[in-house]
């Protein structure tokens, strides 16, 4: 007679195939994994194209507000998604291969993604004023890392 294969499960000795064969895909997850480590040493993002294609634009939002206050929920989601990629922009200058050996630029990363949460709060409050002062913490995180790595 044909066993149902749904007995398997229920014996040790399927149990312990099925252990193996657990064990055996979590190496090759962690196989993966680590290489994409490896990989995360260079990144195939440069700093410039990030502050072309997140931060500037993103920041721009920021900045215009005061002239330009959202006037709808489609307005504000618009700043909410700014404001969410500058908080998380900070993590991805700081990325191994892309970030500068340097107190100042750990600083400065870390000060733009401050920035940028707090321009979320502001943005989830819908808080005009809060977005200003968030972009003026955030004009001087580019300042300040600027002053020192931008290369002219
Ligand atoms: C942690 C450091 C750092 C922070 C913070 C930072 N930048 Fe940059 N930025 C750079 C570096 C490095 C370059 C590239 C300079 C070069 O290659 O000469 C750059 C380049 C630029 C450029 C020139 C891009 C081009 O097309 O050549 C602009 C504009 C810019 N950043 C805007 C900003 C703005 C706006 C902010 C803040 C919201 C900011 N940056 C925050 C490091 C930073």
């Amino acid at each position: 007679m044909v066993q149902p294969r749904s007995t398997c499960w229920k014996g040790p000795v399927c149990m312990l195939a099925g252990i193996t064969v657990l064990v055996v895909s979590v190496g090759l997850v962690e196989g993966n994994v680590l290489a994409q480590g490896q990989e995360s040493s260079a990144p195939a993002v440069s700093v410039t194209e990030l502050m072309q294609a997140m931060i500037i634009p993103a920041s721009n939002t920021i900045f215009n507000l005061p002239r330009d206050p959202p006037t709808d929920d489609d307005g504000w989601a618009i700043v909410r998604n700014s404001a969410v990629i500058l908080a998380e922009s900070g993590t991805l200058l700081m990325r191994e291969g892309r970030a500068e050996d340097s107190e100042v630029w750990r600083a400065t990363s870390r000060a733009l993604a401050e920035a940028g949460e707090a321009a979320l709060r502001a943005a989830r409050a819908r808080d005009a004023d809060g977005i200003s002062d968030a972009g003026n913490l955030l004009i001087d995180s580019c300042e300040m890392c600027h002053e020192k790595h931008w290369i002219r």
